[in-house]
């Protein structure tokens, strides 16, 4: 008798052969910060509490994508944190057999409160978003933002064994791209692992413009500039490229969503807080899996959903050479891309 998938333990492949075994979950699309990058200052109603998944209804979509071969979970938002008893699903998935590696990307405003409670209840580690080591900077970056809480929570999580501390930081020219330095300076004492991601035009429409967008290749030049960067191999798959400054204890990371393509590594598939499964960041095809849960669909039907959304992974983006064209990337194809922020998505 032919076996079928789950019992043959195969890898889910697109139709690129890329493996797929990692899911973002956004569980909320709500945030107690306005980045300027992915919010607008005001007009944004969030979903009503019915809209969004139930922590019942994520954990059975894990456990499905667990066994057709989903091995690492990310738990994103908006912010996470502020989804109520957000510890609780933590818990819930790491039980999920066959889930490895479970993390979480967190603004870390609230992480001083959540750090020990998520690391006891199976986190493993966070990525948190900080684009400013200046208290001034970061409440205007961030509308309203306190530095000096987001550092308690760094330290809270390190305390809690949530390692490495990866920092995502996102420069922006004229107006955090003066502090790239200091960050990458960072690793030369710490731990940490310090990611620098291009601006992307995702969010606030209007936003991104080529003045404002900085490529990888400029912020490595500035790095360079301290010392020179040997690339490391870092464990993890995906997005991210790796460097060590001479001596360093921690590690810079490049994220070069238009400059560099990283679509051929791509592993994973997003669900967003309100039940849609997007194959990509960059294409508009989401996959409507709340309606068939709350359609009493099976396991079955569920694991045949996520196999779909697999298969209908596109190849790449072609944002950055649109971008390279003239800068219009906000609209034209790929509009999803301005039209939803990344609260939306799932960072
Ligand atoms: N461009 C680049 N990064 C972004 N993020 C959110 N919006 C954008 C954007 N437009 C980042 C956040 C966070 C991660 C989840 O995504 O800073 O670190
Ligand atoms: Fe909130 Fe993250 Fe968007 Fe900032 S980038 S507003 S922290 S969801």
């Amino acid at each position: 008798m032919k076996k079928s998938r789950t019992e043959r333990n195969d890898p889910l492949r697109d139709g690129y052969s890329r493996i797929i075994d990692y899911l973002r979950l956004s569980v909320t699309d709500r945030c107690n910060l306005r980045c300027i990058y992915c919010m607008p200052a005001e007009g944004v109603t969030p979903w009503k509490h019915a809209d969004i998944l139930s922590y019942e209804e994520i954990t059975r979509i894990v456990g499905i994508a667990a066994g057709l071969g989903v091995k690492k979970v990310r738990i994103t938002g908006g912010e996470p944190l502020t989804r109520k008893n957000i510890t609780f699903l933590v818990r819930s998935i790491a039980q999920i057999t066959g889930i490895e590696d479970l993390t979480m990307t967190t603004n870390g405003v609230l992480l001083e409160r959540y750090a020990q409670e998520l690391a006891d209840a199976g986190l493993r580690r966070i990525n948190v978003s900080l684009d400013s080591f200046r208290p001034d900077r970061y409440r205007e970056m961030t509308r309203g933002g306190d530095l000096e809480a987001v550092l308690r929570g760094i330290r809270a999580a390190e305390k809690a064994g949530l390692l490495p501390i990866k920092i995502n930081m996102v420069p922006v020219k004229g107006l955090n791209d003066d502090e790239v330095e200091d960050f990458a300076r960072l690793t030369l004492q710490t731990d940490w692992q310090v990611r620098f991601i291009e601006l992307m035009p995702t969010g606030s429409h209007d936003f991104w413009s080529p003045d404002r967008y900085i490529t990888t290749d400029d912020v490595r030049k500035r790095i360079e500039a301290i010392g020179p960067l040997e690339p490391v191999k870092v464990r993890s798959k995906g997005p991210s490229r790796y460097f060590r400054l001479a001596g360093a204890r921690g590690v810079v990371g490049f994220i070069s969503a238009l400059t560099h393509h990283f679509c051929s590594d791509c592993n994973r598939l997003r669900l967003t807080a309100d039940g849609k499964l997007r194959p990509c960041l960059f294409s508009e095809t989401e996959i409507d899996l709340r309606s068939a849960l709350r359609g009493n669909a099976d396991d079955a039907e569920i694991g045949r959903l996520l196999r779909l959304a697999i298969e209908v992974k596109p190849e790449g983006h072609t944002i950055g050479t649109r971008a390279a064209k003239g800068g219009s990337v906000g609209c034209g194809a790929s509009g999803a891309v301005a039209r939803k922020p990344m609260s939306r998505i799932g960072g």
